[in-house]
C-alpha cells in the first residue's frame, strides 16, 4: 500500500499549487494529478452537482490504486469532503481557507477572504468563521472570473487586474492585514496581488498546511512511500490545455502531462 500513488483532484489547474507543496516536502511519493478542466469552475456550480463530480474524480484515482487522495480544490472540499470520508476507505485531505492563522495574527481584526461562491456559501467555510475568527470582521469577496481566466492560462490579461482591483479595493479599505486566498488557484495570482496591496498586507494561502498535513496522515496509517528515489508525477487534464503544461512545471522534477477524456 505505502508505494501507491497518492491521488489530487481539482476543478482545473489551480491544484498544481498545491501538488508542487506535497512535492516539496514529500519528494520520494508517486503522485497521480487530475484536472476537471472540463467542467472548471467548480464555483458556480450547486453542492449536487460538485458532489457528483468529486466522486467521478475520486473514483478514478481509486481505480488508480491511489492510498491518499487530496482535495485540492476548496469548493470540492467544503461541499464534498464529509461525503467522500463517510463512503470511501483511504483518507482524504481538504482544503479548507486558512481563515484560522489569519484570525490568530491579525492585529486590526479585520481580515480579507477572497474565494468562490460554491466556498463562501457552504456551511463548511461558515462553521470555520465561527470557530476560529470570533472577534474578528471578516470581508468576504467572491472571486467571480477569476478562475476561468487562471485555467486560460491568462496570468497577467487586463482583464484579470481590473477583476483584482474591483475585489481588493474595498477590503483595503476596510482596513484588513491579512488576505486568506480561499481558491487554489489564487495563488498564482501572488504577483498581481501584490501590485495591488501593500507589503503590511499578508496573503495567505493553504498549500504548506495541506502538504504538511498530507505529510502526517501519512505517517499516521503508515503509509509513507519507503523509495529512497524522486516520485513520479503524472498529471491528466480533461481539455486539451497547454496551461497544465506550464503549470506543471517545478525544477527538478519530471512531470508526465496528458489528455485524459474523465
Ligand atoms: C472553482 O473551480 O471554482 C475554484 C476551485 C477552488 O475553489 O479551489
Amino acid at each position: 500500500m505505502s508505494r501507491m500513488p497518492i491521488g489530487i483532484f481539482d476543478s482545473g489547474v489551480g491544484g498544481t499549487s498545491i501538488w508542487k507543496e506535497i512535492e516539496s516536502l514529500l519528494p520520494n511519493e508517486d503522485i497521480i494529478y487530475l484536472a476537471d478542466s472540463k467542467n472548471a469552475p467548480y464555483g458556480k456550480k450547486s453542492k449536487e452537482e460538485i458532489l457528483k463530480l468529486s466522486i467521478k474524480n475520486t473514483e478514478y484515482l481509486l481505480e488508480r490504486g491511489c492510498k491518499l487522495i487530496v482535495v485540492a480544490c476548496n469548493t470540492a472540499t467544503t461541499n464534498a469532503i464529509d461525503y467522500l470520508r463517510k463512503n470511501y476507505k483511504v483518507p482524504f485531505i481538504g482544503i479548507e481557507p486558512a481563515i484560522k492563522p489569519a484570525a490568530l495574527q491579525s492585529e486590526s481584526k479585520i481580515v480579507g477572504i477572497l474565494a468562490t461562491k460554491g466556498t463562501l456559501s457552504s456551511s463548511l467555510f461558515h462553521s470555520t468563521s465561527e470557530n476560529h475568527a470570533s472577534g474578528i470582521k471578516i470581508i468576504e469577496r467572491e472571486g467571480e472570473g477569476l478562475v476561468p481566466l487562471i485555467e486560460k492560462g491568462e496570468l497577467q490579461s487586463v482583464e484579470l487586474k481590473k477583476l483584482l482591483h474591483r475585489y481588493l479595493q474595498p477590503m483595503l479599505k476596510e482596513g484588513i492585514d491579512y488576505l486568506v486566498l480561499g481558491c487554489t488557484h489564487y495563488p498564482y495570482l501572488i504577483p498581481l496581488i501584490k501590485e495591488i496591496v501593500p507589503e503590511k498586507v499578508k496573503i495567505i494561502d493553504s498549500g504548506e498546511a495541506v502538504a504538511k498535513q498530507t505529510k502526517a496522515i501519512l505517517e499516521k496509517n503508515k503509509i509513507v512511500n519507503p523509495s529512497v528515489i524522486k516520485g513520479e508525477h503524472t498529471l491528466y487534464s480533461n481539455v486539451d490545455s497547454n496551461v497544465l503544461k506550464c503549470l506543471a512545471v517545478k525544477e527538478g522534477v519530471t512531470t508526465k502531462v496528458s489528455f485524459l477524456d474523465f
